[in-house]
């Protein structure tokens, strides 16, 4: 070595696979996934949603097959979108203890038992006709606390139907009390709440739209987070906290990877991230052209989510990433 050399080589902790998998400071595991996934009224064979392939509409026994998959892999969780055949203003299909979200939960609690966690999308968007996340007032704008009533019948639905943990996503204000205080009257104390806290205004949902069959008027600006605000999602996680919520959100996930850290670092409480419908479908998009090498991608793309500071990770990509994991 010549005088000029390096005397700490940090390149040294990088020399094998065994060394680098030793000093590996985060860890990606199957019980850190949750596979979101969409069941839709009155299918018999599941449905391909164009702009995310790989991704289906679930009829109900493909669901139930779905769900033992994830069990068998080690998977934290599933979290259930509702398709209704009927739309209307009010999202009638939420509450009905036969919509399909709710028969969905139940088909699936009497698959899988404890073996996973069963979560419920607690959200009216995919029930109304507008495509809102609450109910209209007279003027069209969204009605925050006529909202909060419906979410407090959809989650007793929901508990009703078996759900060990619901997943409020409609960004209403107070929503994570009120869903609390019904749950807990009517006995159903040990269902948990995995709050959408920092829920932001994204154009990355867009396949969502497509996966909901969701025909959305205008947009959801004036109850979804600014993407310029991260420390509105800081306080919209406390709250949520203060309120009850055992696990909290961020969502998207890859471009808000900042506000997952702060949340990280403000809250008690397990912090969960939403790997949401435009960021796989851009990886899948860049890969079918040959652009990027896909595997890496996914696992490159989970493992940042990580490290920025999610406990658990909501992600299509759920199922194969455990088998990734596992080879
Ligand atoms: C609302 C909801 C949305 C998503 C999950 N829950 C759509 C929205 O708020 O517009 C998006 C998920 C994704 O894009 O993967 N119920």
């Amino acid at each position: 070595m010549t005088e000029l050399g390096p005397v700490i080589r940090p390149r040294r902790l990088r020399t094998t696979p065994a060394l680098r998998r030793m000093v590996a400071e985060t860890s990606l595991e199957a019980r850190q996934l949750i596979l979101p996934v969409f069941v839709r009224e009155g299918l018999t064979e599941p449905q391909p949603i164009g702009s995310m392939p790989g991704v289906v509409q679930h009829s109900r026994d493909s669901l139930r097959a779905a769900a033992a998959e994830a069990a068998s892999l080690g998977l934290g969780g599933i979290m259930l979108f509702g398709v209704p055949s009927a739309k209307d203003a009010v999202g009638s299909g939420a509450c009905d203890p036969h919509g399909i979200l709710n028969v969905a939960i139940a088909d699936v609690v009497a698959e899988v038992g404890d073996a996973l966690t069963v979560m419920s999308d607690l959200c009216l968007d995919e029930f109304t006709d507008h495509g809102h996340c609450g109910v209209l007032s007279p003027d069209g704008r969204v009605d925050n606390d006529r909202t909060l009533e419906v979410y407090a019948e959809m989650a007793l639905a929901q508990a009703a139907a078996g759900v060990h943990m619901v997943g409020p996503s409609g960004m209403m204000d107070g929503q994570v009390r009120v869903i609390r205080s019904a749950l807990d009257a009517a006995g159903y104390t040990d269902v948990s709440i995995l709050a959408y806290s920092a829920k932001y205004a994204s154009a990355f949902f867009g396949p969502f739209r497509e996966a909901v069959d969701s025909s959305l008027q205008g947009d959801r600006r004036t109850y979804q987070q600014d993407s310029a605000n991260a420390l509105e999602g800081v306080r919209e996680a406390l709250l949520d906290v203060e309120e009850g919520a055992d696990l909290v959100m961020v969502k998207p996930a890859l471009a808000y990877l900042d506000v997952i850290r702060r949340v990280r670092d403000a809250v008690p409480v397990p912090v969960a991230a939403y790997n949401v419908s435009g960021e796989y479908a851009m990886v899948e998009a860049a890969a079918a052209n040959g652009w990027i090498d896909r595997e890496p991608a996914i696992l490159e793309t989970l493992l940042a989510i990580r490290r920025a500071g999610s406990d658990v990770i909501l992600t299509y990509w759920a199922a194969e990433a455990a088998r990734l994991l596992a080879r």
